[in-house]
């Protein structure tokens, strides 16, 4: 049986680009709602609406696992899907809690969607975490759309992080965390506006480890050789220009994996 990675867009694939690794003998499906994108900037209703249509089709490909590889959709649907079906679903959600016991005593930057930064979750990670208020919270939502077009280096792309930086003085932070999985893109330009001791931290590494946590957990890991097959929106992506699309995308988070 496969494991499914779901997202509104291309940002799961640094989620299965991680687990790519980790899990070399495995088959994954990876369901891109490109029909949709974004979410982060819609309704929560509607979210939901398009969460669920995903995963009713998810569950006709024959899988074990889904990995939802989207802190927006995580948010705003995990916990109704988990009533909904018996398999593990496992989600993400911005790795707060990482930076601030990596780094507790200096404040940390949450880059995330409008939704996830207003969601329930994100107010009771800043009710756990934030009782020193050294916690801010900032949203990118337009990195998404710049990364489902692959543009990462792009003026407007470097115009746009330093207009959303510039209120911080960073020599307070000691991390931002990249809070939405379609950030994973923008290290680099990133990188190129904070001083050096600032760390990213996401939630790539927890979330594959707990998904493997709850396959060996139900003994469902599995040795066959490493497939990934595609989805936009339902639709399996055969297209060559399309699949050297998230080729590309595969390439630029091979880039952005040594980026700390
Ligand atoms: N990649 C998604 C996340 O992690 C959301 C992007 C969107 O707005 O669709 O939050």
């Amino acid at each position: 049986m496969k494991i499914a990675f779901f997202d509104s867009g291309v940002g799961g694939l640094s989620v299965l680009h991680h687990a790519m690794k980790a899990l070399p003998e495995e088959q994954f499906v990876f369901f891109a709602d490109e029909d949709h994108v974004p979410y982060g900037v819609k309704e929560k209703e509607q979210v939901l609406q398009y969460v669920d249509e995903a995963f009713r089709f998810l569950m006709t490909q024959d899988v074990k696992a889904i990995v939802v590889a989207c802190n927006t959709a995580t948010s705003v649907a995990a916990a109704e899907m988990r009533r909904k079906y018996e398999i593990p679903i496992i989600g993400m959600e911005p790795a707060v809690k990482q930076a601030m016991d990596l780094y507790g005593n200096r404040r940390v930057l949450v880059t995330a969607t409008p939704i996830t930064l207003r969601g329930e979750k994100m107010r009771m990670l800043m009710e756990q975490l934030n009782r020193e208020r050294l916690i801010d919270r900032l949203p990118l939502p337009r990195l998404v759309d710049f990364a489902e077009h692959q543009e990462f280096r792009s003026p407007e792309v470097k115009s746009y992080l330093e207009q959303a930086f510039s209120p911080y003085d960073f020599s307070q932070f000691s991390s931002v965390v990249l809070g939405c999985t379609h950030f994973n893109y923008f290290k680099d330009s990133m990188r190129e506006l904070l001083p050096e001791h600032v760390r990213f931290v996401d939630g790539n590494a927890g979330t594959v480890h707990e998904l493997i946590r709850r396959l060996k957990e139900r003994d469902a890991l599995e040795h066959l050789p490493q497939t990934v097959t595609c989805f936009y929106s339902g639709r399996e992506v055969r297209d060559a220009a399309e699949l050297s699309r998230l080729q590309a995308y595969m390439g630029r988070l091979e880039e952005m994996y040594t980026i700390g």
